[in-house]
């Protein structure tokens, strides 16, 4: 017969409500819920909170960057996220420039066998051109609704204003939702240039040639152009207030944009890059930088009033050696940090246990959220019959400390280094399987497969009335659910 596991005497815990029953498992999905279930096997949870397992929106495994690659592929990288609780990841396939979507997808494939958990991923427009309107039909019916545009790295993943709109209002049309890594990458050049040409070298200058001001400029022009295109944005990375203005004010007019503050930026400020150990700054380099206290408190805020929505981590982590190839220039760091493990515990005890969110909260913005807003609720983030059986059951009482030592990712350090943390899973399973157990990492390297996403539909309104805003060739749309409630 099936194996039937349930999951025994817990609460719980959905963005919806808290309530107490057991979850019984079977062929990878829930099953059923209710009191009293018996199973083949138990999983005790008392004690504890049962809860969708987390959705990381934002990773880089193995990413071709900088001249280098990411650190954590995506066997590290997943078995790093469900050691935290973390069941899914989104990842960015980067084509090469002029290099096919769909070929670079096929590397992305590749890539991805070693996953321990279920993955998707979002498609970067790096280049622009004719054949890109066709490329991206397909690349829909490979289900991949997201798009993203980088607005900074200028001279290699930026796009400009010209293609950023063409791109904008394919996805209108194609029923695909645009992400933006909103930074100004012609503004921060020149400043790099100017510190630099000033002899200031070291990773400090990093945050100087990054100041809210141009994330506040490009999270607004995005947003416009977004409007004029009529096309749903998302923002990622969301660092600073004035991001989040623009944000809440988009939304507050009606449209459907949304903001991703992470881990790092919540709870890690500015000082790390004015360390007088150059490694302990450099680690700390991505863009874009940590802030000060007025824009964490921000986007707590906006977390707790739902002008920002998911806690992602942008996990892109290097080694020691990786990050001196920036030694003599902060220029050459490569950015990104890793976070992937932490996310859960970190928020947890920085968000839960300090009160500023409630658990329900918790489990909206690490999961619900972010499964409603990509399209794949409630096979993902749900607690229901018939979702997958992505769950975490989560022990409010274990406590730790961080440090590398114990960490899945394959760097030596970590950026929450020495942080205590109260709130760990004791169970995380993976589609049903059993990932981790009590600390005990029991993951499946080519457990995790592709979570295909359709479109959304009906299509989003834009607010503009700008006649353009219809594009030339139609497409037909699914009638998929749009994302409610987020
Ligand atoms: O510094 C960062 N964030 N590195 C990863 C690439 C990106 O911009 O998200
Ligand atoms: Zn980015
Ligand atoms: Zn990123
Ligand atoms: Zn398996």
């Amino acid at each position: 017969g099936i194996m039937r596991r349930v999951i025994k005497g817990g609460t719980i815990v959905t963005a919806d409500r808290s309530y107490e029953a057991d979850i019984a498992v079977e062929n990878g999905v829930i099953a059923e819920i209710g009191p009293d279930l018996k199973g083949d096997e138990v999983l005790d949870a008392s004690g504890c909170y049962v809860m969708p397992g987390g959705i990381d929106p934002h990773v880089h495994l193995q990413m071709p960057f900088m001249g280098t690659f990411s650190a954590d592929d995506f066997e590290s990288g997943t078995r790093a996220a469900l050691a935290g609780g973390t069941t899914m990841v989104v990842d960015f396939c980067l084509p090469d420039p002029q290099q096919a979507p769909l070929d670079a997808l096929a590397i992305w494939d590749a890539k991805a066998r070693g996953a321990c958990a279920d993955y998707s991923y979002h498609m970067a427009v790096t280049w622009w051109g004719e054949t890109m309107f066709d490329q991206m039909q397909a690349v829909t019916r490979r289900g991949i609704n997201t798009f993203k545009h980088f607005l900074a790295y200028k001279g290699a993943l930026m796009v400009n204003d010209e293609e950023l709109f063409a791109s904008f209002r394919r996805c209108a049309e194609l029923g695909s939702t645009a992400l933006v890594h909103a930074e100004n990458g012609d503004v921060v050049a020149a400043m790099q240039e100017k510190l630099l040409s000033e002899g200031l070298t070291g990773p400090e200058g990093h945050a100087l040639s990054r100041p809210p001001e141009v994330e506040g400029e490009a999270t607004n022009r995005a947003i416009m152009l977004a409007d004029m295109a009529g096309v749903p944005l998302y923002v990622v990375h969301t660092s600073c207030e004035q991001a989040h203005e623009a944000i809440r004010r988009a939304r507050q007019k009606g449209m459907r944009v949304y903001g991703e503050p992470l881990i790092q930026h919540l709870v890690l400020d500015d000082s790390e890059y004015r360390h007088e150990n150059w490694d302990h700054a450099a680690q700390r380099v991505m863009s874009p930088p940590f802030r000060d206290k007025r824009h964490q408190d921000s986007l707590w805020a906006g977390l707790q009033a739902g002008s920002l929505q998911v806690v992602a981590t942008d996990h892109c982590a290097f080694t020691i050696e990786q990050k001196r190839f920036g030694l003599n220039d902060f220029t050459r760091i490569p950015n990104g940090t890793g976070g992937l493990e932490d996310r859960m515990p970190v928020l947890w005890t920085e968000g839960v246990n300090t009160g500023r969110l409630t658990p329900n909260e918790f489990v909206a913005v690490t999961s619900t959220n972010i499964a409603k807003i990509l399209n794949c609720y409630p096979q993902k983030g749900a607690i229901l019959p018939g979702s997958d059986a992505d769950i975490v059951v989560w022990d409010p009482e274990k406590s730790a400390t961080i440090t590398p030592e114990r960490q899945q990712s394959v760097v030596e350090y970590n950026v929450f280094e020495g942080r205590e943390v109260k709130g760990l899973p004791r169970y995380t399973l993976a589609r049903g399987e059993v990932a981790v157990e009590d600390g005990a990492i029991r993951a499946t390297p080519g457990h995790g497969r592709f979570v295909g996403r359709p479109p959304m539909g009906p299509v989003n309104k834009a607010l503009s009335t700008w006649k353009a805003a219809t594009a030339p060739r139609g497409v037909a749309r699914s009638a998929a659910n749009m994302p409610g409630g987020v």
